[in-house]
């Protein structure tokens, strides 16, 4: 069920890679509320070509940027302007690569140059992406960002390695960049601690099976799925949430403030 909550707004939405892809699904959401959409993504991602499936769903053209050039994203948010022939009012970030976990490397053996690209792909990127919103004066008044981060950020999960730090440093520029482009221009940028979900990015993760059952036993609601964490995206980028701003939010089923579950306990006294 929709409820056209982003009737007539517009938003770039980065980082659907398939279908399972949390952008993807918030893509089809927005696109479902009422909003038209710029899709966008690393060239080597666009060269697998899914996104040319959501791209016809969700009628939304697709512009190619990696997030760490600074000339892709400008002429991607130019593109995006002149497309809609308007400002944006909404951004998903939906980003994020461990290098080191992609080459097997442990927390306590990490190579820098590497951690480097880790943090300016998944971290900095989004301060990229907001200096140039900003530089072009890209967003409209009460525009709304969110970013999409993990509770690693403030917990240790061992397995999560360098993207903790990662996402720690995300969640700070989101309430650092929060704080001038609100006094600026009312623009209001958000994190969602989102819940272990099954996408590319997630299964990187050692023991992602295991994760995944153990944080739907601690979670008193089970784990959020991506088209929930979709839909939540998209009540973030509707007028209804205009006072809120610079938050971490969880979208977990509870799992943050949770001590214990009987379900746990009686797994451990098997
Ligand atoms: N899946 C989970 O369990 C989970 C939980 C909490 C938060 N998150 C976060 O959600 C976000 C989306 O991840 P996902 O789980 O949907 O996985 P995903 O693999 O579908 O999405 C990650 C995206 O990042 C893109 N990307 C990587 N490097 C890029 C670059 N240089 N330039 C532009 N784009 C680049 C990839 O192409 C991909 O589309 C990430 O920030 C992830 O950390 C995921």
């Amino acid at each position: 069920m929709s409820y056209n909550l982003l009737k007539g707004k517009t938003g770039i939405i980065f980082g659907a890679l398939d279908e399972k892809s949390i952008a993807w699904r918030t893509a089809l959401r927005c696109h479902a509320e009422g909003a038209s959409l710029i899709l966008t993504n690393a060239p080597v991602a666009l060269r697998m070509g899914e996104i040319n499936k959501l791209s016809e769903a969700v009628k939304a053209p697709v512009i190619g940027a990696d997030v760490t050039n600074m000339d892709d994203l400008k002429k991607l948010f130019e593109g995006s302007m002149k497309h809609f022939n308007a400002k944006i009012d909404f951004v998903l970030h939906s980003v994020g690569m461990s290098i080191n976990v992609r080459k097997g490397r442990q927390y306590t053996d990490l190579d820098y140059g590497f951690n480097q690209k880790t943090l300016d792909i998944s971290a900095m990127s989004l301060h990229r992406v907001l200096q140039t919103a900003w530089e072009l004066d890209a967003i409209n008044e009460w525009g709304s960002v969110v970013a999409l981060t993990y509770i690693a950020a403030q917990r240790v999960f061992p397995d999560y390695s360098e993207m903790a730090d990662a996402k720690a440093l995300l969640d700070s520029v989101a309430r650092s960049f929060g704080y001038h482009y609100g006094v600026r221009k009312k623009v209001r940028i958000n994190t969602v601690s989102q819940s272990p979900t099954r996408t590319t990015a997630g299964s990187g993760v050692k023991g992602f099976d295991g994760f995944i059952a153990y944080a739907d036993k601690m979670s008193p609601l089970g784990n959020a799925s991506g088209d929930e964490c979709a839909a939540y995206c998209a009540v973030l980028f509707s007028d209804l949430t205009r006072m809120v701003t610079m938050q971490n939010l969880f979208h977990d089923g509870g799992f943050s403030l949770t001590g214990v579950t009987e379900s746990i306990i009686q797994q451990m006294e098997k």
